[in-house]
């Protein structure tokens, strides 16, 4: 009989509601460089201290390709998943940034800036809506706001026409709200794949200003890639961000509604929203997956050996309550001293979140707006009811009940 123990199961839970599992601290603490177990009985490396966590997100010896044997994969949807043809988020240089620099320069920082007055025109009318419609019975917050502001933004940069932007949130809901049956989530996918081949096609014909257009007239259109390839890059857009950014808007009311003299002071100025943004995005890690990779040749990395072919899982979300860089780290303060240290829930290193400047943009305009627009904005349950995402998936608030007067 074997007296080795296997190693504890990963994910880990939530102890409750959006507070991150208790085992990252101690092995912060102990042993930072961990083996767990996955859905599939696979032992990778658990990555859990910030700086451990840059270094494996910066080392060439390790890759994305969710191909090669021994890349950890979080559950069977996933494995299945690895097999289609893959966009950037999955591939090692060059050909990485060679695919990802034909969109990412719709995605920064300035250029983001330049979309803000539309951002904010897109914010205002979705509140404004949801103030017509009353709050008795109390409305949820996702359907009403969340949800559509960053499915509005996505697809007009995407170059879906106006009349479809509601059609076309409806089936992103279903395809990533946990709640939806496998069979409606699978048949909402490849609506949304069909509809942005007939897109490509559109653009093929006739292109305009959008990011479809470009993609066919620069890359499509001179043989650079294939069909294929501009829808999968189109649906990579389209679905990559969409939920997690849902998740913190809802997340990041809820922690303004339970400390409300920070609430209080961003209220009196909104011009505390990039700072509090900035917290939101270190203290929730809404994207805590992502960021696994396989060795492609044995490394050593904090004193431990990882051989060829061993996955890692690199833990942004431990990361950002990693004591040694954070003082004080479960304390959320959008006053926090501020030195050259970076929160890691945009990832870091080559793959960093594409779309981060647009996605802080997008934050910043919400939470400067909803509480100006909504002083008495609150929730439309008991706090102990809001319903979390599954303790052991990504942290995130699905439907958020509100009132108002
Ligand atoms: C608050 C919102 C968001 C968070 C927390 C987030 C988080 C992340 C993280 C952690 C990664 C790194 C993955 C890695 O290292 O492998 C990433 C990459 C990526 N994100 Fe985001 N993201 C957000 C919003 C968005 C949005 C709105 C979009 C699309 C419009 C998007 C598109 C992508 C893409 C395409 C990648 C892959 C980049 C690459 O591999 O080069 N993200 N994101």
């Amino acid at each position: 009989m074997s007296t080795e123990v296997s190693p504890p199961k990963f994910p880990f839970s939530r102890p409750s509601a959006a507070l991150p599992p208790a085992e990252f601290a101690k092995l912060r603490a102990t042993n930072p460089v961990s083996r767990v177990e996955l859905w599939d009985g696979s032992h990778p490396w658990l990555v859990v201290k910030h700086k451990d966590v840059c270094s494996v997100l910066t080392d060439q010896r390790l890759s994305k390709q969710r191909q090669r044997p021994g890349f950890p994969e979080m559950n069977a949807g996933g494995k299945a998943a690895a097999k289609n043809r893959p966009t950037f988020v999955d591939m090692d240089p060059p050909d990485h940034m060679r695919q990802r620099s034909m969109v990412a320069s719709l995605f920064t920082r300035e250029r983001a800036e330049t979309m803000r007055p539309h951002i904010q025109a897109t914010a205002d009318a979705l509140l404004e809506r949801m103030i017509a419609g009353g709050c008795n019975p109390p409305v949820d917050l996702v359907e009403q706001f969340a949800l559509p502001l960053p499915s509005f933004i996505i697809y007009g940069i995407l170059g879906v026409p106006k009349e479809d932007l509601e059609y076309l949130t409806k089936c992103n809901a279903t395809r990533s709200n946990g709640s939806s049956t496998a069979a409606a989530a699978s048949n909402a996918n490849s609506e949304l794949l069909s509809y942005i081949g007939k897109l490509v096609d559109k653009r093929m014909e006739k292109p305009e200003d959008d990011m479809v257009s470009k993609l066919v007239v620069e890359q499509l259109k001179p043989g650079h890639i294939d069909r294929l390839d501009a829808i999968q890059i189109s649906f990579l857009m389209l679905v990559a961000g969409n939920a997690t950014l849902v998740n913190m808007i809802n997340l990041g009311v809820v922690t303004l509604l339970e400390h409300p003299q920070q609430l209080a002071d961003l209220k009196a100025n909104p011009s505390l929203a990039p700072a509090f943004v900035e917290e939101l995005c270190r203290y929730h890690t809404a994207s805590s997956f992502a960021t696994r990779r396989v060795a492609k040749e044995d490394i050593i990395l904090n004193g431990q050996l990882i051989k060829a072919g061993e996955g890692i899982i690199a833990s942004n979300q431990s990361a950002n309550r990693d004591e040694e860089v954070f003082p004080d780290p479960d304390k959320f303060d959008i006053h926090r001293k501020r030195g050259s240290e970076e929160a890691l829930g945009y990832g870091w290193g080559e793959h960093r979140c594409v779309a981060e400047g647009l996605s802080r943009v997008e934050l910043e305009v919400v939470f400067s707006t909803l509480f100006q627009r909504l002083p008495n904005l609150r929730l439309g349950i008991p706090h102990s009811e809001i319903k979390y995402s599954e303790p052991s998936q990504d942290v995130g608030i699905p439907e958020l009940p509100v009132v108002w007067d």
